[in-house]
């Protein structure tokens, strides 16, 4: 089950603590009071439906702000550092998504049906998913790095009906393979559209400033965010309105969110990150958030935070460490001092990663784990609880997590252990689209929601990531599937066979590494492993090409035909391979 053993005792001996002062002024006031007091049905009062009976997510985001006190409030604030500068406050936003709900409603899109996002980070994309929300009809979003493959594959399985884009994006959209896809709704088009083509100008300019949302029931869908397993392709994760419960709450008390705050959310809203939080939680909450455009770039990172006075941030490891290696020159000339909190999700935050963090900004980033199926942040570190540095936290009130065996049963502390969740938390998914077996196996331990993650939990009930039990690849924190890249890499010519594995990698946590057997007739080279690189990045994306290739003969196989990853990830390490006793001859 476990990758790799750990040293319990290096746990109770090494570790520091990061210590909060008893008067510190924060949400969450009383950790352990939370849990024993607090109820998830007392959120439910904090939003207009558990009064008018009537739910929908852009109402509780966007109208009701706009309707009372935070009409003219910011609700975002946007830059590409290139030829945008701009602002919406929360009317502003509630007229857009109007126009939009109109456009779509338009078009025929119904209440339930699937819309595609794909664009890039600008206010469009923003205003796309939350206009879907309008009509009722539920958002895919689709990360701007896909390539067709990745695109064909999450538009087909959704089904959906129109999908919003850029004609530069829109080259990726396999439209013969996409029969259920009726319309394109083009950002950026100017004149020249085909007949099942719309200019978001144009439909935009004349549409109504007002549509009513469409009024859903808790279980009504809300999103749909594809995410890879350690087998077959990426799978839907399907959220209910009712998560929106989860991503309240836990904005307020994990982010620790303020109506003052200056908040950033560093995630691209293809990823989950980037709607619990970067959409659905600090707008439920009507806090201020501010977007970027384009690359990751340090120094305009530490820009951003002087330009907007950033309070509040929320990103990844992997960008603290890039940050980290850029250097310390590089935040000097820029004032920080509006931060006041700062926290971390996707992969774990190694102690060097915060230190550094914590000398360059005053605060040590505080952990968050959760995934795509949670829909919002179970386990965290708080801003009034002291943590151990490199741990992943405890439990959100109202939440259970803990580490079990195979059979279910709870370990004690120091020993390695599935780490689950006790199911019955607001946000978790609803279903995985299309495939209900899929579904039932994040719950094959009885009585548990099995994150696929191993942990353990030490003596004072802090809980401690400690890897993956499954082959999901964690690079630069985003979820890659082995099997989506073994598939990409054997429909290029020159590709026998193909393993995928994660190698450990200082900066982004892992890297794809790619074990390949040649088809006969083509010669092992340097610029043979480039040419495939490329290849996946051209089908796939560029974040799930393998970093480096290894041939080989033969990839280990069992004698049913499971890629043993087991075996590459000794090859790799150049350590004995172990029982090989299933392997095929
Ligand atoms: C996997 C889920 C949902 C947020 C973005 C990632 C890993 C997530 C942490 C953390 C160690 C973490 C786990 C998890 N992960 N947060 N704080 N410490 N590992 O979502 O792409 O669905 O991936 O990310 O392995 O299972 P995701």
């Amino acid at each position: 089950m476990a990758n790799q053993p750990v040293d319990a005792p290096s746990l109770l001996t090494n570790v520091e603590w990061e210590r909060k002062p008893p008067s510190i002024d924060a949400n969450l006031k009383d950790y352990a009071e939370a849990c024993r007091t607090f109820r998830w049905e007392d959120v439910e009062r904090e939003f207009d439906w558990s009064r008018t009976g009537k739910i929908n997510i852009v109402h509780e985001a966007i109208d009701r702000h706009a309707a009372g006190t935070r009409r003219d409030k910011v609700a975002l604030y946007y830059t590409d550092y290139d030829t945008r500068d701009e602002r919406y406050t929360f009317d502003d936003l509630k007229r857009h998504t109007s126009k939009f709900g109109h456009v779509l409603k338009r078009l025929g899109v119904k209440r339930g049906d699937r819309v595609g996002i794909f664009l890039p980070r600008t206010p469009e994309l923003y205003v796309a998913i939350l206009g879907t929300h309008r009509i009722g009809a539920i958002p895919v979003p689709l990360f701007e790095a896909f390539m067709e493959q990745a695109i064909q594959d999450r538009l087909s399985d959704s089904a959906a009906i129109a999908c919003v884009t850029t004609p530069a994006l829109k080259a990726r959209i396999p439209r013969p393979a996409l029969p259920a896809l009726k319309h394109l709704i083009l950002v950026g088009a100017g004149g020249t559209l085909a007949a099942d083509e719309v200019g978001y100008e144009q439909a935009m300019a004349g549409a109504p400033e007002w549509l009513e949302p469409e009024w859903l029931t808790k279980d009504d869908g809300l999103i749909i965010h594809y995410t890879s397993g350690s087998t077959g392709k990426s799978k839907g994760a399907l959220h209910r309105q009712y998560a929106m419960v989860g991503h309240y709450q836990t904005a307020k008390w994990a982010l620790d969110l303020r109506d003052e705050d200056i908040y950033w959310c560093t995630a691209d809203p293809g990823w989950v990150t980037g709607t619990s939080y970067g959409i659905y939680g600090p707008w439920t909450l009507g806090v201020s958030s501010v977007v970027i455009g384009g690359r990751f770039d340090p120094d305009r990172w530490y820009q951003t935070i002087q330009k907007y006075r950033v309070s509040m941030w929320y990103s990844a490891p992997t960008a603290y460490r890039m940050l980290m290696s850029a250097g310390e020159a590089i935040p000097k000339p820029y004032d920080l001092s509006s931060l006041r909190h700062i926290c971390s999700v996707g992969e774990p935050l190694n102690p060097e990663a915060l230190k550094w963090m914590k000398k360059i900004t005053g605060l040590a980033p505080h952990e968050t784990w959760w995934m795509t199926e949670t829909g919002m942040q179970i386990i965290c570190n708080y801003r009034s609880l002291d943590f151990k540095i490199g741990c992943t936290g405890k439990p959100f009130p109202g939440t259970y997590a803990t580490v079990v065996d195979d059979q279910g049963k709870e370990l004690p502390p120091f020993e390695l252990g599935n780490l689950v969740v006790k199911p019955g938390w607001p946000s978790m998914m609803k279903a995985i689209w299309n495939n209900p077996a899929k579904f039932d196996e994040y719950f094959r331990i009885p009585g548990w929601y099995v994150s696929g993650d191993t942990a353990m939990k030490d003596a004072d009930g802090y809980l401690w990531y400690q890897g993956r039990a499954d082959d999901v690849i964690k690079t630069a924190g985003e979820r890659v599937g082995p099997f989506e890249v073994e598939s990409a890499l054997v429909a290029h010519p020159a590709v026998a066979e193909a393993g995928v594995i994660g190698k450990p990698d200082a900066v982004r946590g892992q890297i794809i590494k790619a074990f390949i057997a040649l088809r006969k007739g083509h010669e092992p080279s340097d610029a043979l492993k480039q040419q495939i690189a490329g290849f996946v990045k051209t089908n796939l994306a560029a974040h799930a090409a393998p970093r480096e290739i290894a041939f080989v003969e033969k990839v280990p196989k069992t004698r049913s035909g499971k890629i043993m990853r087991r075996v590459l990830r000794a090859w790799d390490r150049g350590e004995p391979v172990g029982d090989i006793s299933t392997m095929e001859e």
